[in-house]
């Protein structure tokens, strides 16, 4: 399928959820892309994207009716969240969205997940797992600023499901995609939602994101 047809399919994917392409957003995204942005810019307007990324992952999540009484004596009839919530980052890039996931939700569960490419098999490799003990009762937002291929995110996803994570309770942050990797995961998980910033072109030769923005990790923590 030609990449710009791609495009259009997983943009157009019930399971997708793009940010509304504000102006301001893309300000946001265009500081981050910019290859020239100092590190301390980079980490300020990620995270002001990561936050726009939460605050709607949360309007994804189920609520319930409720009234509530107000100072004046009156009463509101308003919503509650419906049912408990867990973040889970997909390390290292992820962590970077947790202080975000902590700035909306309070006291916030936040799990890891470590996966890396076996350079022998190609294989995303579970290295490491930390989440909640009652996580098979959550809804679990997975956190990657970068999907990519999909390789790490399907290897991730797999894990939170054998925790016994409800799939349709997933929801996946992130701040660009390419379609490739979106339609990896959407075709293989068809009940988990994708809450992302900017579905971009395609990948590179290197299996980065082209326009992209570089190693997210790297510079958000100031590695090489
Ligand atoms: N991870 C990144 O940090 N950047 C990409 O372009 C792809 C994966």
């Amino acid at each position: 399928m030609p990449a710009s047809a791609l495009h259009e399919k997983v943009e157009n994917h019930p399971q997708v959820h793009l940010l509304e392409q504000t102006q301001q957003l893309k300000a946001l995204l265009t500081i981050i892309r910019d290859k020239n942005t100092a590190r301390g810019d980079f980490i300020f307007y990620s995270d002001r994207i990561i936050r726009l990324l939460v605050e709607e992952g949360l309007n994804h999540l189920p609520v319930v009716e409720t009234d509530v009484e107000t100072p004046t004596g009156s009463s509101f009839h308003g919503v509650d969240f419906l049912g408990k919530i867990c973040g889970v980052s997909i390390m290292r890039a992820g962590e970077s969205m947790e202080q975000g996931l902590r700035d909306c939700c309070r006291s916030v569960r936040i799990g890891k997940i470590l996966i890396q490419r076996d350079e022998e098999t190609a294989e995303a490799k579970l290295y490491y797992a930390k989440l909640p003990s009652d996580i098979a009762s959550r809804y679990v937002l997975l956190l990657d600023p970068m999907l990519a291929t999909g390789g790490s995110a399907i290897r991730a996803i797999q894990v939170l499901l054998d925790h016994g994570v409800q799939e349709d309770r997933i929801l996946f942050l992130n701040l660009l995609c390419a379609p490739e990797g979106v339609e990896a995961v959407v075709s293989r998980f068809p009940q988990l939602q994708i809450i992302t910033g900017d579905i971009d072109a395609g990948l590179d030769e290197h299996k980065f994101i082209t326009p992209g923005l570089g190693d997210f990790g790297c510079r958000y923590f100031g590695t090489d």
